[in-house]
């Protein structure tokens, strides 16, 4: 009798810490670029070739229609907001009336330095959107007022806002490094830029601890190697400049670097900021660690280096007829794909990296340990 009570009682303690933990959050900010912009792009951006973000079959998975999302269903940050049931973030441009769960301010195209440097050096032949990582704080700045707005708040700079919030600070840098690539820098040229590149991300994710974030997610760059535009784009006759997986090597050691450089960064801000609950977040050690063993983790074995949308080539991609243009269609499924459309992942992709984030072992401390060492 007496024991079935203690069984009990540890049961009902179980299930409210449980519980506890999957409300921990109130509410999720991030900002980054097309790896999780849930709209802000297609908002911005005029509408037309060779980029339809905002046709099907984008959002085919799990939405049914286009949603600005750059995948055939939710991003990462969306399976985040669902594991602590969050609604899914609005994007910032969407103009949202209710705010206080969350914003989601990345926009596909953002770089983590300014824009000024690549239109001045002629780098990218397009127009840029004016949405780096600082403008992307300003406008995190700028809303602030309505997420908290007390006059108590207004007076001690909002500080307290934020103490239940789960800030996402990138993934940046890819798209730094990738026009760099493709105006056809060499590897010493792209390399030199990464640490300034890792700066901006440290300086950006300390201006948001001084705001009164605790928790901050810092994702690294992903394999861009492997991504099949790069792979055709960047196509090389020489066998010497891929890798094993058949990346291009270059394009991977620099990503592998900016980690490198981002993590021990990371390690000083912990030391000046022993309050605050710092996770790197690896993008990746889970792509390539699908890549070496597709099948144990329910992926398709052959394609791998194949984009699931768009057309013809060595790797299914063509700049010219990407994916959503007419008759570009996706593959049959998905779900078994890596890569969705030549340079972002598939939906079975993005649960896979957010849940090594939340349980581990992708993500340094796991953000659900980060939670747990806080309570
Ligand atoms: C939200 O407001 C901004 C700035 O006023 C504007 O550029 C944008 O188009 C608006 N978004 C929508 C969806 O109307
Ligand atoms: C980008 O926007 C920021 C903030 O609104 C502004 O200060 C900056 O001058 C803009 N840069 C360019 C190149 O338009
Ligand atoms: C914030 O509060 C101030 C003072 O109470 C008020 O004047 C202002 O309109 C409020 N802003 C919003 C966005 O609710
Ligand atoms: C291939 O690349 C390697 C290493 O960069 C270089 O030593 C070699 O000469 C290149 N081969 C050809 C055929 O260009
Ligand atoms: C890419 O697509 C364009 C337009 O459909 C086509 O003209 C071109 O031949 C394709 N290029 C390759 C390398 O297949």
């Amino acid at each position: 009798m007496e024991l079935k009570l203690v069984f009990f009682i540890v049961f009902l303690f179980y299930i409210s810490g449980v519980s506890s933990i999957s409300h921990y959050f109130t509410s999720i900010f991030s900002l980054g670029d097309s790896y999780i912009d849930t709209g802000n792009f297609v908002i911005m951006a005029p509408s037309g070739p060779p980029l339809r973000y905002d046709k099907l079959p984008y959002g085919m998975t799990f939405f049914g229609h286009p949603t600005g999302r750059m995948s055939d269903g939710r991003v990462i940050v969306d399976f985040i907001a669902e594991e602590f049931e969050l609604p899914l973030l609005p994007a910032s441009m969407a103009n949202s009336s209710s705010v206080s769960h969350g914003v989601n301010f990345a926009v596909g195209g953002a770089l983590a330095t300014g824009i000024d440097y690549f239109e001045r050096n002629n780098i990218v032949s397009f127009k840029l959107l004016n949405t780096s990582l600082d403008v992307q704080l300003g406008w995190f700045e700028q809303l602030k007022p309505s997420i908290c707005n007390t006059t108590t708040e207004q007076a001690n700079g909002f500080k307290n806002c934020f103490g239940k919030s789960l800030f996402f600070v990138g993934e940046f840098g890819v798209n730094d490094y990738d026009f760099l690539w493709m105006a056809g820098k060499s590897k010493q040229e792209v390399e030199s830029y990464v640490p300034q590149v890792v700066r901006k991300i440290t300086m950006g994710v300390e201006m948001l601890i001084n705001q009164g974030a605790i928790y901050v997610v810092v994702a690294g760059n992903p394999p861009n190697g492997c991504a099949p535009a790069l792979l055709t784009v960047l196509m090389s006759p020489n066998r010497t400049d891929y890798d094993g997986l058949g990346c291009l090597g270059a394009l991977n050691s620099v990503a592998k670097r900016h980690n490198m450089m981002l993590r021990v960064a990371l390690g000083r801000l912990r030391g000046k900021y022993p309050h605050a609950q710092i996770i790197f977040a690896d993008f990746y050690q889970p792509i390539i660690q699908v890549m070496r063993n597709p099948s144990h983790f329910g992926f398709a074995s052959d394609g791998l280096l194949k984009a699931c949308c768009g057309t013809g080539g060595t790797y299914n991609f063509n700049v010219s007829s990407a994916c959503a243009l007419p008759g570009v269609v996706a593959c049959k499924d998905p779900s078994a794909s890596i890569s969705w459309d030549g340079i972002h992942y598939t939906e079975a992709i993005n649960r896979f990296v957010a849940k090594g984030w939340l349980y581990g072992p992708y993500a340094d401390p796991p953000i659900l340990t980060a939670i747990h060492h806080h309570h």
